[in-house]
């Protein structure tokens, strides 16, 4: 395939991931964003989001000349033969994904579209919204495409130079092929089909992926209740290529910038849409009642002389949705520190990925800068995310700290020996310290 002539709108993780990644490949790429402290950075190879990966393929990029960064989205599109639109679609009222940043670009583009141009759709929109884009352009001598991401946060430039597949949804066989050759590169297996199959598959993947952690949390409680192990359970039924064993750790409820969002998008237009979906309901419920459950056994073990949390200073280990980025939007630990919060306790809490942005979350709890400072005096420690660097803390220097030695490990990968070599107390989902070997 030559190379083409990319534009990218917007330099959020999909798309700087996806120009990056694309001119990597050998195409020519322009990327646009709307703030312009953003795209100052950016020519300057500064990239402010943790993608392992990114900040490489960035510089190598510029150096090239196969990378630049503008403001003027209808600049870069005037010289393209593909548009992607990696655009923000928060979840607007009720629950609906919000278009407007799509729909604003849409107008701005239309006019300038060099004929034969595929605008693309890579960020999870709504199925219909390829059709949407059709209508907003107005120009029926380009083709809107549907060829959605299925990147991870932290895993971002991996997951999109090593995709499981390439999903292309488009009315015109041209223009699919057209896209689809973008990743000739990559040689990964490439589906084609309708632009309303593509949009629908991104939600069902993120559909199961969701149900999956909530079927793994919900048996990590049924084996609580039998006095089972959840890890040896996952790893009974993981052996099975029909079930499969990733996506089977028990934590703190799944959260992040895409599955409750997605989640609640597709049980949103399928309400509007008249179809009943129960098992993404129970999916969505069960992942509020896991988080309920694990409030409610924190607050039962460390309950004051009250019987409450009221006035009980609680650590925290772990904020962030999960190891590896410091994205705290929909993260269960905020979830769990909310509700904690609720009942009165009082929260300290340490994250490796705040330290330099230090978010404000005081109204929540303070952030302290080490974890022993998290545990002074506290009734109780629990770990909600699942960073690497909690195996190797000074286990005793938190023991000392703590008024009460317990541990809530709601990630199940600390090593309980070690904790009980430092007088520490572990509490595990689904498992008891007897399983751990
Ligand atoms: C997800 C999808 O994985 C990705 O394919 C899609 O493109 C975007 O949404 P991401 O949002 O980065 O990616 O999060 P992911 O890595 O999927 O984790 C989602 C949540 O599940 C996190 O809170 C994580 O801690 C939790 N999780 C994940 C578990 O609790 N257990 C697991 O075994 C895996």
């Amino acid at each position: 395939m030559p190379a083409r002539h990319i534009a990218v709108i917007g330099t959020g993780y999909v798309g700087l991931t996806t120009g990056a990644c694309l001119a990597s490949l050998g195409h020519h790429v322009v990327c646009a964003d709307a703030d312009p402290h953003k795209v100052g950075r950016l020519r300057q190879a500064q990239v402010d989001i943790l993608e392992p990966g990114l900040p490489e393929l960035v510089a190598e990029g510029l150096d090239s000349g196969r990378l630049s960064f503008v403001q003027d989205s209808a600049g870069a599109a005037a010289d393209a033969d593909t548009v992607f639109l990696c655009l923000p679609t928060p979840m607007g009222a009720g629950g609906a994904a919000d278009l407007a940043a799509v729909e604003s670009v849409a107008a701005e583009i239309r006019s300038v579209l060099p004929e034969g141009c595929a605008v693309v759709n890579k960020s999870t929109v709504p199925v219909g919204t390829a059709e949407r884009v059709a209508e907003l352009l107005g120009r029926p001598d380009t083709t809107v495409v549907s060829n959605p991401e299925f990147l991870r946060e932290g895993r971002a430039v991996h997951d999109f130079l090593h995709p499981d597949r390439i999903v292309v949804g488009a009315d015109a066989p041209d223009a699919a092929e057209h896209v689809a050759g973008l990743y000739a590169a990559l040689e990964a297996p490439v589906v084609l089909t309708d632009t309303a199959s593509a949009e629908l598959t991104k939600y069902a993947a993120n559909f199961f992926l969701a149900m999956k952690l909530s079927f793994a949390n919900n048996l990590a409680t049924v084996c609580e209740r039998f006095d089972a192990d959840i890890a040896a359970v996952t790893v009974g039924i993981g052996h099975d290529p029909r079930i499969g064993g990733a996506f089977l750790q028990p934590g703190p409820g799944w959260g992040g910038s895409c599955l409750p969002k997605d989640t609640h998008a597709l049980l949103t237009v399928c309400e509007q849409a008249g179809v009943e979906f129960p098992l993404l309901r129970a999916t969505i419920e069960t992942n509020v009642e896991h988080q309920r459950q694990l409030v409610e056994r924190v607050a039962a073990g460390c309950a004051g002389p009250d019987g409450s949390l009221r006035g009980v200073r609680l650590a925290l280990l772990g904020l962030a949705f999960k190891a590896g980025t410091s994205d705290l939007r929909d993260s269960p630990a905020l979830a769990i520190a909310r509700q904690l919060r609720e009942r009165g306790a009082e929260l300290y809490a340490y994250d490796p990925a705040l330290s330099d942005t230090r978010p404000d979350l005081s109204d929540l709890l303070t952030l302290v800068d080490d974890p022993a400072q998290a545990a002074a005096g506290a009734a109780g420690c629990v770990v909600l995310t699942e960073w690497p660097q909690f195996h190797d803390l000074d286990w005793n220097a938190i023991a000392r700290q703590l008024h009460r030695p317990i541990v809530y490990d709601f990630r199940n990968f600390l090593d309980p020996g070690r904790l009980a070599e430092a007088g520490l107390a572990w509490q595990g989902i689904g498992r008891t310290l007897s399983m751990t070997g």
